[in-house]
């Protein structure tokens, strides 16, 4: 047993005790009741179970849940699909999945939700040139799968939010 300390869309848990081989994905889901973290294959090959961790020098990436232990956690700080949408207000891209009929079932769309806003978070700190964007999008969203709208639906709305607020993404002259 581990006492895990983990701090979940800006709320610091106090400690809990949780089993060396709990998974993070049972731990958001069974313990917090937090099931907007989807289970999918179990195998870290859909990443319909990805979250986002926030480092400590202020960068964010995505990780699977399904196959890691909750106690590799401790001590961090991550992002669920339930922190994404503040006072009931969504988020532009949140806005643009819905704008483009990007999900069906919605099995996988808080990995691509999760995916896409570290995306964002990471071009605005390092925007890109404009000829860079299509594979930028489709670097991020590599290993998502989605067995109901494909793809394109997603990259073209995580692409309208980046257009949209170009001096934010895009570098300039790019
Ligand atoms: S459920 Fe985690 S990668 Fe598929
Ligand atoms: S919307 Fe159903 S799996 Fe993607």
């Amino acid at each position: 047993m581990t006492a895990l300390r983990i701090t979940i869309n800006g709320r610091a848990h106090p400690p809990m005790d949780v089993r060396d081989d709990l998974t993070m994905n049972d731990f958001l889901r069974e313990y917090l009741g937090m099931t907007g973290t989807k289970f999918g294959c179990g195998a870290a090959q859909c990443l319909s179970c990805a979250i986002i961790v926030d480092d400590p020098d202020g960068t964010s990436h995505t990780s699977p849940t399904c196959v890691v232990p909750a106690v590799s956690f401790d001590g961090k700080s991550i992002r669920t699909v339930e922190g994404h949408a503040k006072n009931g207000e969504l988020t532009a891209l949140q806005k643009a999945f819905i704008d483009h009929f990007a999900f069906q079932c919605g099995y996988c769309t808080a990995g691509f939700l999760n995916e896409g806003q570290a995306l964002l978070e990471r071009l605005a700190k390092k925007p890109i040139v404009r000829g860079q964007l299509e594979a930028t999008i489709a670097e991020a969203f590599d290993g998502h799968l989605c067995r109901c709208t494909g793809y394109i639906k997603y990259h073209e709305a995580v692409r309208d939010v980046i257009l949209a607020d170009s001096s934010r993404y895009i570098a300039a002259g790019g």
